[in-house]
């Protein structure tokens, strides 16, 4: 197999994240605290995961790190906006998800992050009261603006190269309309103030009009819009979306195919969530929780394909709750009921309380969005990075009218599989013969 000519991961490259909160604050300090004093990047694949090459016999199972031409944690440049938070430490101090003891040591570069003003507009976020935003009152010139931060950054951060990743509040419900059709009507509706333009989607325009690449981090429809998908291939940017596959949802993908490996069937599931941080305030209103409940009703019938297995998968009751309770901060508590039911229909349950801490579950998949979206830049892809679906709990498509892959496991050989063809390796399929 031929490998892929892959541009080398010389000088810096910058990560902007549009939102500076509780998932981006916490992503900077682990990278921070891992090139500062060695801590290990726990949770991050990129980094700790290895990846078998040829036969079992050959015993070749480098990191990825080490295999892959990753950018390098300490060539990693952090910058953002944020309607609310002044900088990174006051963001992670505001959040409360790391201890102070964590924080003291890092807590200078932290502080130097400034978030820059952001592109912001209340009518999509009713919960937050944003005072750092742009003056500018037109999306056109929104555009322009965001353009404007991305050049300066990369100059007086002296980057070579730049990757955005959406770690901003989840906004309103959207469909996609006329204004999303095409890349014309999209920068009309930009000149025009089109009611149908969300900030989100002008972050998206300016990141890949400056040849940025961008993944998204929230269930917002962003990425997933017909002009951002031909946009990013005219300008042979890659994008990826959507919303960080963490908690609950993470849990499920773990779970169902386990279920339907063992062709065991499923009555319903039960979900419901208690959080108390800045993203469960936000999902208190229902006009965003309704956003947030799409993407993670998606994930069982994607994985369990009830058309194919009706006897099993066809009759399915799943319900998703989030419930904003501030006593929890950051530590989200999860409980599923599953109902499940095996041999001559007798039912049987599953039990889950999942009392886990999200940004902590976020922040490394934040870093392997960011290092993989900018190896495929190098790597010549544009266009949606469907082998990262692995990280998202509603990946896009990058193939019109089928699905993108939901189980966790398929996604993780996807992922692998992808690398492996990149550098030229054949493809682990894990039969009798290999
Ligand atoms: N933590 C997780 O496990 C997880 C999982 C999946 C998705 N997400 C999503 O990731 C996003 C970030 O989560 P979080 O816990 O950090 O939330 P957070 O509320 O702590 O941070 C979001 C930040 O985005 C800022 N923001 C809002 N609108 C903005 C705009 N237009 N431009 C720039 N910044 C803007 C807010 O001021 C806030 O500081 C949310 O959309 C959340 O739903 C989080």
């Amino acid at each position: 197999m031929t490998a892929r000519d892959i541009a080398p991961a010389t000088g810096k490259l910058g990560v902007l994240t549009p939102g500076m909160g509780a998932v981006a604050s916490t992503f900077i300090a682990g990278v921070l605290a891992a090139r500062q004093e060695g801590a290990a990047p726990l949770g991050s694949v990129s980094q700790m995961a290895h990846i078998r090459l040829g036969t079992r016999e050959d015993g070749r199972n480098p990191l990825i790190k080490d295999f892959a031409p990753l950018a390098s944690l300490d060539d990693i440049v952090f910058g953002g906006w944020d309607p609310i938070s002044a900088n990174a430490l006051e963001a992670a101090r505001t959040c409360g998800v790391l201890e102070e003891k964590d924080l003291a040591p890092i807590s200078s570069e932290m502080e130097g992050i400034v978030a820059m003003e952001a592109v912001f507009d209340q009518k999509w976020v009713s919960r937050l009261d944003g005072t750092r935003v742009k003056s500018e009152t037109n999306m056109w010139d929104q555009a322009m603006a965001l353009m404007a931060d991305i050049e300066n950054f990369r100059t007086e951060n002296e980057c070579d190269r730049l990757v955005m990743v959406w770690c901003g509040s989840t906004e309103a419900y959207q469909e996609a309309s006329e204004v999303h059709a095409t890349i014309d009507a999209f920068e009309a509706g930009l000149k025009a103030n089109d009611e149908n333009i969300s900030p989100s989607q002008i972050y998206v325009y300016a990141a890949l009009q400056s040849g940025v690449p961008f993944a998204n981090g929230a269930p917002n429809l962003s990425t997933d819009l017909p002009c951002m998908m031909q946009l990013s291939e005219r300008n042979g940017v890659p994008i990826a979306g959507k919303d960080f596959k963490t908690g609950q949802t993470l849990m499920k993908t773990l779970i169902a195919p386990g279920l339907k490996a063992r062709m065991l069937g499923l009555r319903g599931w039960y979900s419901t969530n208690i959080l108390g941080n800045r993203d469960g305030e936000v999902l208190d209103a229902p006009e965003n929780f309704k956003t947030k409940e799409e993407s993670k009703l998606g994930v069982l019938h994607k994985i369990l394909e009830p058309e194919v297995y009706p006897d099993l998968y066809g009759n399915i009751d799943h319900v998703v709750r989030i419930n904003y309770y501030p006593p929890r901060g950051d530590n989200k508590e999860g409980w599923d009921a599953i109902d499940i039911f095996g041999w001559m229909g007798y039912p049987m349950q599953i039990k889950i309380d999942f009392l886990c801490r999200d940004s902590i579950l976020a922040a490394p998949i934040v870093l392997d969005l960011a290092l993989f979206m900018d190896l495929a830049h190098r790597a010549g892809e544009s266009g949606v990075q469907e082998w990262l679906s692995f990280y998202l709990k509603a990946p896009q498509s990058a193939v019109d009218g089928v699905p993108a892959e939901q189980d966790l496991f398929i996604q993780q050989t996807k992922l692998k599989n992808t690398l492996r063809e990149w550098m030229g390796e054949p493809a682990v399929t894990h039969s009798e013969a290999g």
